[in-house]
């Protein structure tokens, strides 16, 4: 299998996007290791877990070292081997972020059911909400918070997890955080996923996208109603996906 064009950055959702078989996570690592090796390809990881909760996933599955972890959503971003989030990362997103009044406003919503502590983050509130309600209780909850001039992000994943960010720190602004920091451009970057808090990651940049044949119907529902030519919809699930989508942008043969 060979190497056609350059990849500069590979960004990969972690949970039933590059994890989720573990074969297919064996290619493709084989494939991610020959990309660093022949171009310095920097891998990272964006994950809705926290930081301690991505070290657990790598105790049990052979995961590369990335060049940085995007965690919680993208609210935290930790460099190469760094215990702690970057600083200029955190500075953005500190200003206008009301946790405490969020989690009141929450806090009347029945349906919405806390997320466990170790999930609860400085910048992002987690809730476990049921499909079911979620289109009675999303647009309350939003205008809500809206009334109260909280800019926040309410993202909803996998028909089940319900996350408030500050506006502007999710997964896909920490991704052009990184590509400037590294001037590294769109048309060289590939970005994965299979949920709802992944779509931030195909929205804002021409990134080479791939939607991992598993995903679910919310980030399936966003990619029928945002089509464009850069962003790819695979059969295969999982790692395979990703790697029919690096196929099918001929990053590999
Ligand atoms: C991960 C996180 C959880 C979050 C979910 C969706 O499972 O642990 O807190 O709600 O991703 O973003
Ligand atoms: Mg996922």
């Amino acid at each position: 299998m060979g190497l056609l064009t350059p990849l500069s950055l590979l960004v990969t959702d972690l949970d039933n996007t590059l994890v989720g078989n573990d074969r297919a996570l064996d290619r493709l690592n084989q494939v991610l290791h020959r990309y660093r090796q022949t171009w310095g390809t920097k891998i990272v990881y964006a994950t809705g877990r926290s930081r301690a909760s991505y070290q657990d996933l790598a105790t049990t599955k052979p995961l590369m070292v990335p060049d940085a972890l995007i965690a919680a959503v993208g609210t935290e971003i930790y460099l190469s081997s760094s215990e702690l989030p970057d600083r200029e990362w955190v500075d953005k997103l500190g200003s206008g972020w009301h946790r405490e009044e969020i989690v009141t406003i929450a806090s009347r919503f029945a349906d919405l059911a806390p997320q466990p502590a170790a999930e609860q983050r400085p910048y992002k509130v987690s809730y476990y909400l049921s499909a079911s309600v979620v289109t009675a209780v999303v647009p309350r909850l939003q205008e809500l918070l809206s009334q109260q001039g909280l800019d926040v992000e309410v993202i909803y994943s996998g028909s089940k997890d319900l996350d408030i960010l500050p506006r502007g720190g999710d997964k896909g602004t920490a991704v052009q955080f990184l590509r400037d920091r590294w001037q590294i451009e769109p048309s060289q970057t590939v970005v994965c996923g299979d949920s709802g808090n992944d779509i931030a990651l195909f929205k804002y940049g021409r990134e080479r996208g791939i939607i991992v044949g598993n995903a679910q119907s919310e980030l399936r529902l966003w990619h029928e109603l945002h089509p464009v030519d850069y962003h790819y919809l695979a059969v295969a699930g999982y790692a395979d996906g990703m790697m029919e989508g690096l196929r099918y942008f001929r990053f590999i043969a």
